[in-house]
This record gives C-alpha cells, structure tokens and sequence, in this order.
C-alpha cells in the first residue's frame, strides 16, 4: 500500500510502498480498514516530532481520525463486519491505504453520512461537544469565549456551545478567520491579532449583564491567550484546558483560581472515551444523529490527496488551515 511514513520523530515522513497489513496477524478485538479519507489534525504535527501523548515505537503513518471500509475482522468483533463503511479513531496510521483500529473505537457510518464527513467530524466534534457539555457542564444563557475559532476544534466549539444555548464570544487571528467564526454562529468575534482579548470581552460581557467577564472559557490555543482568558473570567468561571496550538503550555497562578473560585478543567478526548465509555457511547450517537440530520456540517476547507498529504500538514504549521483539512487516501488507489 501507498503509505507516508516517518522513520525517527523528528524527520520528514517519506512517501513509500509500506507492506500491507497482514489480515492473519489481526489481534482480537482489531479491525482492518481500506481507508477512504483522514482527517488532518495539529497533533498529526506533534506526533511526528515525538511530542504527542503517543509515541509509536518504531515507523509509523501519522492520522488519528478515519474513515472507510471494513477489509478484515479479528476474532471478539461482532458490530462490524468485511464491507461494512466505518469511521474510526486509530492510534496513528491514517495517512496510509490501509490501517488497523481498535474495534472499541470503530463505528459504522450512518446513513447519507459521506467518507469526507465522517473523518473530519470525529476528533473536532467529539473533543467539543464532549468538553463543553460533559466536563464544563455549559447550561443555556452562558457565555462562552472560544479560542482559536476558526481552526478545526475551535470552529465546532462555536458551534456545539451553540447547541447548548450560550452565547459565545470567538476569537480568532485576522478578519477572514473572524468570519469564518462569525457565520458559524458566534454572537462576537474578537480579533487577537488587533485586539486585546481582556479588553474586549469584558466590554461585551458589560453589555450582558455580566461584567466580570465570561462563564467558560474553551482554549485549545494557550499561552498569552490562556493568561488574558484569566483575566476576563466571571467568578466560578471554569476554563477548558484543550490544547496549547501556540507552543506555550500556560502556568497558572492558584491563587487567581482561588479567589475568583474558577474551576480549571484538563480535557483529552482520546482518553475520555476509553475512561467513560458509557457516555461516549450516548455522546458520539447523539453527535452522529445531528451529523446525520445536518444539524451539524464539518467546514471542509479543502481536500488533499495522499501523496499531497505534507501539504496538509504545512499549512496546519503555518496557520493558513481553517475548519477542517481532509486526505483523500482513495486518489492513489
Ligand atoms: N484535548 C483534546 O482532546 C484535543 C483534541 C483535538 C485537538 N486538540 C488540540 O487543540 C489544538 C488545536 O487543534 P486543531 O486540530 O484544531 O488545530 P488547527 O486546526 O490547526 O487550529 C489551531 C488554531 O490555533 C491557532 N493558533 C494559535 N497559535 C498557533 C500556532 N503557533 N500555530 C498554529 N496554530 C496556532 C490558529 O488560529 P489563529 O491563527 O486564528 O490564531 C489555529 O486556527 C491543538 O493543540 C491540539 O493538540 C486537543
């Protein structure tokens, strides 16, 4: 099969004829998967470099999040079967023909619902909804201040607190990022390229009735922007730690949580679901239920084909991606 493949963390990954995965080595519980399209995400950028909370022993396809067809089944997999279209969330391996998943974390595709979708909704969808409804525990009339808003969590972020009934508050790096926001649903949208967040959200949070500042924070950016968030939230705020896309993992000073009460929250999707696999199982049915009906639609801002796949990547490293980026791993078959 057509692969990309990095050999070190750290090195280019190579475009290369891998082996195939051999259908008699499948472990129980495994599921073998023709890969139709991967979703691309900023930790695709981290795993290569060994930076990620995995680390694959030896060579390996970057791609967390796919979907496809079913080739082969290990014993112990009952809800799927050869031929069926899934959706899947391996450890890594996507960008590649083929790959092999956990059969816990492969779901079959609903109805009507196409390959392209299914793999850029899972990572940005699951890590959204699950965050703000599940962990920060969002209740109609907050408000929700979302970093990074145009970018592939933080676009759904605006989008699930919607769902939820907030009033959210984006930011976002320059004015077509802030309306991407904007038309997805954000009541606000701040421009921290120009703008000072604190600054901002409280003159609109002033303007709600709610001066202090706002009710969740949702940061998959940290950092600078984390810091300012600090300074903009209400008493008994709870501040979703996503992801530090800015390089800089924020430290945080106790002593503000303490006194304003604020309720500091790690959240990892991947582990979430293998932690709580009860209310991932009503979580990801009711996400696909809104996927299936349109209530959700994954920006899609562009698709690549496999071997265009570093191209992806590169324009995740230099920001130029909004909403989600797919590969097309059929196109080189
Ligand atoms: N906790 C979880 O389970 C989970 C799940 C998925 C992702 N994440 C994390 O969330 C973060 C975003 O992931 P993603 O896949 O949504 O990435 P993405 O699509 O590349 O979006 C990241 C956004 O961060 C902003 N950003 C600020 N500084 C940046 C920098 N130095 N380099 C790149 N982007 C920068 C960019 O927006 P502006 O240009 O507008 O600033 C960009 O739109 C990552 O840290 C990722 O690891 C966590």
């Amino acid at each position: 099969m057509k692969a990309w493949v990095c050999n070190a963390f750290g090195e280019k990954p190579q475009w290369v004829d891998a082996p195939d995965p051999v259908v008699s080595a499948l472990q129980p519980g495994q599921v073998l998967i023709d890969v139709a399209a991967c979703g691309v995400n900023f930790a695709d950028t981290l795993i290569l470099l060994g930076k990620y909370q995995k680390r694959p022993d030896g060579p390996f396809s970057p791609g967390f999040e796919v979907s496809g067809t079913v080739r082969a089944v290990g014993a112990d997999v009952t809800h799927v079967k050869p031929g069926d279209a899934v959706m899947a969330l391996p450890d890594w391996g996507g960008y590649a023909e083929q790959v092999i998943a956990d059969g816990r974390f492969v779901i079959p595709l609903p109805d009507g619902v196409g390959f392209n979708n299914a793999a850029a909704f899972q990572i940005a969808y699951g890590t959204s909804w699950f965050a703000l409804k599940y962990r920060a525990d969002v209740k109609p009339g907050e408000i929700v201040l979302v970093h990074g808003a145009a970018g592939g969590v933080g676009l759904t972020a605006v989008e699930c607190a919607k769902l939820l009934g907030a009033t959210v508050i984006a930011t976002a790096g320059g004015a077509d990022k802030c309306q991407i926001a904007r038309d997805h649903g954000a009541d606000h949208v701040i421009d921290y390229k120009t703008e000072n967040i604190r600054d901002r959200v409280c003159g609109i949070t002033a303007t709600l009735g709610q001066p202090k500042g706002v009710d969740v924070v949702y940061d998959p950016v940290g950092g600078d922007v984390f810091e300012q968030s600090l300074r903009c939230v209400a008493p008994g705020a709870r501040m979703l730690l996503i992801g530090f896309a800015s390089g800089t993992v924020p430290q945080i000073p106790a002593n503000i949580l303490l006194v304003k009460n604020v309720t500091a929250i790690g959240f990892y999707f991947g582990a979430y679901l293998e932690q709580n696999p009860d209310i991932a199982q009503q979580g990801m049915a009711d996400l696909l239920g809104r996927l299936q009906s349109g209530a959700i639609r994954p920006m899609i801002s562009h698709v690549y084909r496999l071997e265009q796949a570093m191209d992806a990547l590169a324009a995740i490293r230099d920001r130029t991606a909004t909403g989600k980026l797919v590969i097309d791993c059929r196109a080189s078959r």
